[in-house]
């Protein structure tokens, strides 16, 4: 079984470098560490980068996992291999680029690209963003899926995944002690579905509400509270259409051995107990 233990990075592309970074920095509140002619690099917790934007098609959008050492990078990619998926090894300029250590790519069932990482580059001053978000972290991603009864196999069998919680097919899955760090979405094909980043207290969920209505951002979903977490949160559309989520509050599993995850039926009150509606974020929502 392959041992995720963290995720550490999501890379987008983007046919305009410099719109994305300006979203990221003035709207999101992210703080940027490198700025090359072909990508930037975005911090929003102690690691040096957790959003990278690069030049190019929009479609390019990669979830990087970290993994604990060599050997689990080794045995995953002879997991990944013995199941017949394609494995790359990522070359030392690739890795620079990461921050990392070293990694490697592969696809999931779905087809998004998933990267599994070493050692993340950290950094000693701390983040400090662009505006004041209230931002504590990366905390999780929405991920597409053709088949999310088939992809919660994948992440559950062959990697460390559990389920917190499901809204229909949809899998809330921890890969620690965060009530979800990957949830399933499905989708036509392979991307990432939303961003999320953890603020401090729901005033900054809803101060930023407030600054994103003042910029004309459209808000897909929001504000709102999900009954599976708990956490209150907003969503809304950044550059080339992704959607990003701030919230707060989310619950940790404290029982790892007698959890057991709880069906919710797939409409929109599941999504949000105050009432909100989704508008799209969610196909059949
Ligand atoms: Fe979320």
């Amino acid at each position: 079984m392959i041992h995720l233990d963290d995720i550490t990075y999501v890379r987008l592309g983007t046919p305009d470098l410099d719109l994305a970074a300006d979203f990221a920095t003035r709207i999101l509140g992210l703080e940027v560490t490198e700025r090359g002619a072909k990508s930037v690099h975005l911090r929003s917790d102690a690691r040096a980068h957790t959003l990278c934007y690069v030049e190019g098609d929009p479609a390019y959008q990669v979830a990087g996992f970290e993994v604990s050492d060599a050997a689990e990078l080794a045995a995953a990619a002879e997991v990944l291999e013995a199941l017949g998926h394609r494995v790359t090894a990522g070359t030392p300029g690739e890795a620079a680029a990461r921050g990392a250590h070293d990694f490697i790519g592969f696809d999931d069932p779905s087809g998004n690209r998933i990267e599994l990482v070493l050692r993340p580059e950290y950094r000693g001053p701390r983040y400090y963003g662009t505006r004041d978000a209230a931002i504590t972290g990366f905390n999780h991603i929405g991920l597409n899926s053709t088949d999310p009864v088939r992809d919660e196999i994948f992440w559950t069998r062959v990697c460390n995944a559990r389920v917190s919680d499901r809204i229909g097919t949809i899998p809330l899955m921890r890969i620690n002690r965060i009530h979800h760090t990957l949830a399933l979405v499905r989708a036509e094909g392979p991307g990432i579905q939303h961003i999320n980043h953890q603020v401090v207290a729901r005033e900054d969920v809803l101060r930023s509400w407030q600054l994103l209505i003042r910029h004309r951002v459209p808000i897909v979903f929001g504000p709102g509270r999900h009954p599976t977490s708990g956490a209150n949160f907003i969503y809304f559309r950044g550059p080339d259409g992704m959607v990003f989520e701030y919230s707060c509050g989310v619950d940790e599993i404290e029982d790892e051995t007698n959890h057991r995850p709880r069906s919710f039926s797939f409409e929109p009150a599941s999504l949000c107990m105050w009432g909100a509606r989704p508008g799209g974020l969610i196909k059949g929502t």
